[in-house]
């Protein structure tokens, strides 16, 4: 080979060479700043600071909207949260593989509640395992055997009540829920002799759900430390009850014996700190947004006489139909009932807001037909409380009116399928919706039929210090009992 064509071929691979790393670079920087596709509107969170105090979280987030529309960034001095607005915005967000998008560090909150041993403690195949054990306890299937367990808890519960009266019923449906959780989730051995004290430990795990602890989990406030002491002890009580059935052999019908069951799929059976933990993760998913949800359920059907009187007359049509037995098909049919209870949560929803990390980038189209860019990295936001007061989605949102729900109108869905997200959608779902309704639906039929009730106290404002919105202050009733005749 001559010396002119050794230089042309070196400078062939040179060429070659520059050219794949051109590419290459090229190719790395459009992951890093895409294409043309511009990135969302961006606003530095200290510029929204006066906002923040003076007109409150809500009012704030519901300017940005107004002012940037449904995708906008806060910078908060380095990280981003990017809100997703609306249903047309939400579908990657709920349905992007768990290597796109994920609940990331968010879930942190979660391990000093239930423990390092399970859900986000552990990696996401494993805790993909352990969301499959929840769900197929919780399945749709499963609930039909839990409606006489319910009944019996709900009328042992109400029958302590007198012949008329005045009651906080926060206190009393928080009191009812937990036992009715109880019940269903933790062995008969605990929930007959441990019940009060068990109560109790979760009311001190409930409270180490705040802002504060959501920000700083392991931060050695009072909160968080009562949280610690009430955690050991609950799992100290659940392993003692597991260690006794499998030493002594015996079986029970029950969730914890279908958890203890559970095997991984390599054949390995749960432990004693992973059905622990579940089971704290269940009483705590079930009782906690249950019982806010029940108690505006009332506080809205008590504020509402069409409804409450709807809802009343169906109860009415309902038991003469089925002999005054409150069966599972019965339960099924109440749909005046159930859509007062959506209503009332898709206006105060438990879950304000949810949270992802995007690991990949991804993009979304808005309704007005606008494109954005989300840059991995960015923690992603979808405000519930907003999404479900959109106006273009719901007709006067701020209006209680469950017939929204009823066949003639289906708000819930003719926005598009991610339009009622007070149970989530898409891949974390809330696997517990049967089960909520079915527990709400059951106390509400039962306060109707036998209580004339009334509320007293103004209509409450909502705790927004707390995570799930609860109601602030007591929800004080009268009551009256009565036989509600057969229409
Ligand atoms: C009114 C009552 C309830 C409401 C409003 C509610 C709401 C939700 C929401 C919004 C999510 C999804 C969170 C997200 O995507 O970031 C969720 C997940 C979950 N819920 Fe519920 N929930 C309720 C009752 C229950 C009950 C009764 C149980 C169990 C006994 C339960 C167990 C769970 C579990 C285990 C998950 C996690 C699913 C996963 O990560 O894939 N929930 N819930």
């Amino acid at each position: 080979m001559g010396m002119l064509e050794t230089r042309a071929t070196w400078l062939a691979i040179a060429i070659f060479f520059i050219t794949v790393v051109a590419t290459k670079i090229s190719r790395r920087k459009s992951n890093v700043h895409p294409s043309s596709t511009p990135l969302p509107p961006v606003v530095n969170v200290l510029t929204l600071l006066p906002s923040f105090f003076n007109n409150g979280f809500w009012v704030t987030i519901n300017d940005l909207y107004t002012r940037f529309g449904a995708v906008f960034t806060v910078n908060l001095l380095g990280p981003k949260i990017t809100l997703l607005v609306g249903p047309e915005v939400s579908t990657h967000f709920f349905q992007g593989l768990e290597s796109e998008i994920s609940f990331g560090n968010f879930a942190e909150v979660t391990i000093p509640l239930f423990g390092q041993e399970v859900l986000y403690g552990v990696d996401p195949a494993t805790r993909n395992e352990q969301v499959n054990f929840i769900v197929d306890v919780l399945e749709p299937s499963k609930m039909r055997s839990l409606v006489d367990p319910i009944f019996h808890e709900v009328e042992t519960f109400f029958a302590k009540w007198g012949q008329d009266g005045t009651v906080d019923l926060k206190h009393e449906l928080e009191h009812v829920l937990m036992f009715i959780s109880c019940r269903c989730l933790l062995g008969y051995e605990i929930q007959e002799t441990m019940l009060e004290e068990v109560y109790s430990l979760f009311h001190e795990l409930e409270n180490g759900l705040n802002y504060f602890s959501y920000l700083f989990p392991y931060m050695p406030t009072p909160t968080n430390c009562r949280r610690d002491k009430a955690h050991i002890r609950l799992k100290e009580i659940f392993s003692t009850t597991i260690r006794s059935r499998r030493s002594s052999g015996r079986v029970e019908d029950d969730v914890m014996q279908r958890l203890m069951n559970s095997k991984y799929k390599d054949g390995r059976s749960t432990t004693e700190a992973e059905i622990s933990g579940i089971i704290m993760a269940l009483i705590f998913a079930g009782k906690h947004p249950s019982s806010s949800s029940s108690i505006w359920a009332g506080a809205f059907m008590l504020s509402n006489t069409k409804f409450l009187m709807a809802a009343v007359e169906e109860q009415k049509h309902i038991i003469s139909k089925y002999d005054n037995q409150v069966s599972y098909t019965a339960l099924l049919e109440m749909d005046t009932l159930h859509s007062c209870i959506k209503e009332a949560i898709r206006m105060r929803t438990p879950s304000q807001m949810l949270t992802r990390k995007a690991h990949k980038k991804f993009k979304v189209h808005t309704q007005e037909g606008k494109e954005y860019h989300i840059p991995a990295g960015h923690n992603i936001v979808i405000p519930t409380a907003l999404n479900n007061k959109l106006a273009h989605v719901y007709s006067d949102p701020h209006v209680y009116d469950p017939d929204r729900f009823g066949s003639a109108r289906h708000e819930d869905k003719v926005g598009g399928k991610f339009s009622f997200t007070t149970f989530g959608g898409g891949r974390h779902m809330c696997p517990g919706m049967s089960f909520a309704y079915l527990q709400m639906k059951l106390i509400w039929s039962h306060l109707l039929r036998n209580f004339d009730l009334k509320l007293i106290s103004p209509f409450p404002d909502a705790d927004l210090s707390m995570l799930g919105q609860e109601p602030k202050g007591k929800l004080m009733v009268s009551y009256k009992r009565r036989r509600l005749p057969c229409s």
